[in-house]
């Protein structure tokens, strides 16, 4: 059972589910007079869970797309690369984006992916991230919409992996450092 890899909880399901309703509110709030296009934009794969529920609290109309990117393999510290597997399917400019991310750590990925979207001249870009880990940041990332702030420990679950397990996991909880060490 996966339920057994878990040192400690540290988001129930009801948690999570306040934050997102939490979340989809203010954003809903911010753009409910947008006149452009409004483009939620999810990284994939951890920001799935998140993103369907997000999505499904925002009110105001808005438009999918997604982004694949890499920067992890199989270990539990960034390498610092960032690799783009699949870019946007549409042309963001004069658009309002809406980036959304389960975790911001050392802050690599997301500096490098906001460089990126900034470059096509969107009418706006915010960023929304569900968990942030401020202590382990090395590159500087203003976010808009942040969930948790949590401490510097691996998480998994409600879309958060270790080596691509954990994923379906309903709550965020802590892995036993035994199961990566
Ligand atoms: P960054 O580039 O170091 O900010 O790393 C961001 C990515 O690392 C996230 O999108 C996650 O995929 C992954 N990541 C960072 N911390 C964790 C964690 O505690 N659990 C699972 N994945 C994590
Ligand atoms: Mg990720």
């Amino acid at each position: 059972m996966m339920d057994e890899d878990i040192a400690r909880i540290c988001f129930t399901e009801a948690a999570l589910k306040a934050k997102v309703a939490e979340l989809g509110k203010r954003i809903s709030e911010d753009y409910k007079d947008a006149e452009e296009t409004v483009y939620c934009v999810g990284i994939l794969k951890g920001a799935v869970v998140f993103y369907t529920d997000l999505v499904r609290s925002i009110t105001i109309p808005i438009h999918f797309d997604f982004m694949i990117a890499s920067s992890y393999g199989n270990a539990t510290s960034t390498s610092g690369s960032v690799k783009i597997l699949k870019d946007l399917d549409f042309d963001i400019e004069g658009k309002h984006l809406i980036v959304i991310e389960d975790i911001i750590d050392s802050g690599t990925t997301m500096h490098y992916l906001m460089r990126i979207f900034r470059a096509r001249k969107p009418k706006s870009v915010r960023l929304c991230a569900l968990l942030s880990k401020p202590s382990r940041r090395t590159a500087e990332v203003a976010i808009d919409y942040c969930g948790f702030e949590v401490p510097d420990e691996f998480l998994v679950g409600y879309g958060l992996d270790y080596a691509g397990e954990y994923r379906n996991l309903p709550y965020i909880g802590v892995l036993k450092p035994e199961i990566y060490q």
